[in-house]
């Protein structure tokens, strides 16, 4: 599977350091000679490239979003993202970390709507970058894997990304249908409260089912 990343950020770096493990990742960045490239490149090796966006998604079937959401209409416009799974990892975050703007329609469906020739998967918006690096809470975490909801339109492009939230190592939560992002996002913003509240960033949630 041809996979790129768009952002060499936080949660860039983390989710293409885990999932280099199982596929070749091109990175899409402004800059492939910033420093963020670099540490890719000493980490990753032959396993990544970074490239100028538009190259790095050319040859790509799925791009994992991983930008600020106020950019992300932009770059998005100025891409040929036809025909791929595009996962939209974003969260718009205001001050006091609430909605910057209108939760209705979510950040997902605003995506699908800018995008309607691709197949928007809502994933990985939900855990901090920390988690994605390393999801494993150890023993206190009995047997528990952090959970990943994920919400989508398109029931193949769900079944790939299913396979890459497996593949980062956290449990796939199936949300439904797209629209499931408006309640996706709020919970992303649940996480940063709490993490800025006093938690710390070394948190995530999990599903108890009986
Ligand atoms: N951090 C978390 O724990 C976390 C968890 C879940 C979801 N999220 C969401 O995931 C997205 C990425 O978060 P992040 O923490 O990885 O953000 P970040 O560290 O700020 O990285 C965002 C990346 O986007 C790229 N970018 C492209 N155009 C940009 C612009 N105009 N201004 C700034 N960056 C631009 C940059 O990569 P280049 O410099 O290579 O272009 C940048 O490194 C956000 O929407 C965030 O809300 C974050």
């Amino acid at each position: 599977m041809h996979l790129a990343i768009v952002g060499t950020g936080a949660v860039g770096t983390a989710l293409g350091i885990r999932l280099s493990k199982h596929h070749r990742i091109a990175f899409g960045s402004r800059d492939p000679q910033s420093e963020a490239a670099r540490q890719l490149d000493l980490a990753l090796g032959t396993k990544a490239d970074v490239r100028l966006t538009p190259d790095a998604v050319a040859e790509a079937s799925v791009v994992i979003l991983a930008t600020p959401w106020p950019v992300t209409e932009a770059i998005v416009k100025d891409l040929d993202l036809a025909g791929k799974i595009v996962v939209d990892c974003t969260n718009d975050v205001g001050p006091d970390f609430l909605p910057e703007s209108s939760p209705v329609p979510s950040c997902a469906e605003r995506l699908a709507a800018w995008l309607p020739e691709s197949r928007v998967v809502k994933a990985f918006s939900t855990a901090g970058a920390g988690t994605m690096a390393d999801p494993n809470y150890g023993a206190g975490a009995c047997g528990v894997r952090p959970m990943m909801p994920f919400c989508g339109d398109d029931a193949e492009a769900k079944r790939v990304v299913r396979g890459l939230i497996e593949e980062v190592g956290f449990e796939p939560v199936d949300a439904g249908d797209l629209v499931a992002a408006r309640t996706l996002e709020p919970l992303a913003l649940l996480w940063i409260r709490l993490a800025h509240g006093g938690y710390g960033s070394n948190i995530a949630f999990a599903l108890l089912t009986r």
